[in-house]
């Protein structure tokens, strides 16, 4: 079931659409936006992937590496979903025809259930690990996977501007 050409029309008609586009300055303000809450909350997890892999931190215990930047993290997630939202809204009829916007998305998905199965299956059992310099091998795994998914999203999400959609000119 595809969603209705005229949802997304509506999207790009809508007020909020409007003044972005009337601005000079409110897209790249929001792009600006963008770029900083994935700045902040990428970067952080980048760095608590490296320390579930057991290449960053070493000395520290991983919870506490986790529990010390999720707020950050989490805080930075949401400034990147609520400025994408609007740059989506911006110009949804030709991002839901762009590859690498299509792509991107997946990825997040992707990306958004390995994080969910590392907090409800293998975060939620810490004993086990939180100390240990080397963790278990699904705790790793879910580290690697994090972070190849992640580089996945903002290699596709650079990629956007750069995909032609629509009837070749
Ligand atoms: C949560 C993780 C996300 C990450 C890491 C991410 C990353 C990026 C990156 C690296 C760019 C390129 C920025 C540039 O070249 O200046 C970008 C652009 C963009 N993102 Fe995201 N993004 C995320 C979520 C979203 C979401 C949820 C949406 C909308 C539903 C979205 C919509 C866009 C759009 C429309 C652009 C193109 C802007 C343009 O070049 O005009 N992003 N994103």
């Amino acid at each position: 079931m595809s969603i209705p050409l005229r949802w997304f029309e509506a999207l790009e008609q809508s007020p909020v659409a409007a003044a972005l586009a009337e601005s000079a300055l409110a897209y790249p303000l929001v792009e600006g936006l963008h770029l900083i809450g994935l700045a902040v909350s990428v970067g952080l997890l980048v760095l608590t992937d490296l320390r579930l892999l057991g290449l960053f931190l070493r000395e520290v215990p991983a919870d506490q590496v986790l529990h010390q930047l999720r707020p950050w993290t989490l805080g930075g997630f949401a400034v990147t979903f609520v400025s994408g939202l609007l740059l989506f809204i911006a110009s949804a009829t030709s991002l839901i025809d762009n590859p690498a916007f299509l792509l991107k998305l997946l990825f997040i998905v992707l990306a958004g259930i390995n994080a969910l199965y590392f907090e409800f299956r293998l975060a939620r059992r810490p004993t086990a690990w939180v100390a240990a310099v080397r963790l278990p091998t699904a705790v790793r795994y879910a580290g690697a996977a994090s972070l190849g998914l992640w580089t996945l999203v903002v290699i596709t999400g650079r990629l956007i501007p750069y995909v032609q959609t629509g009837p070749a000119s």
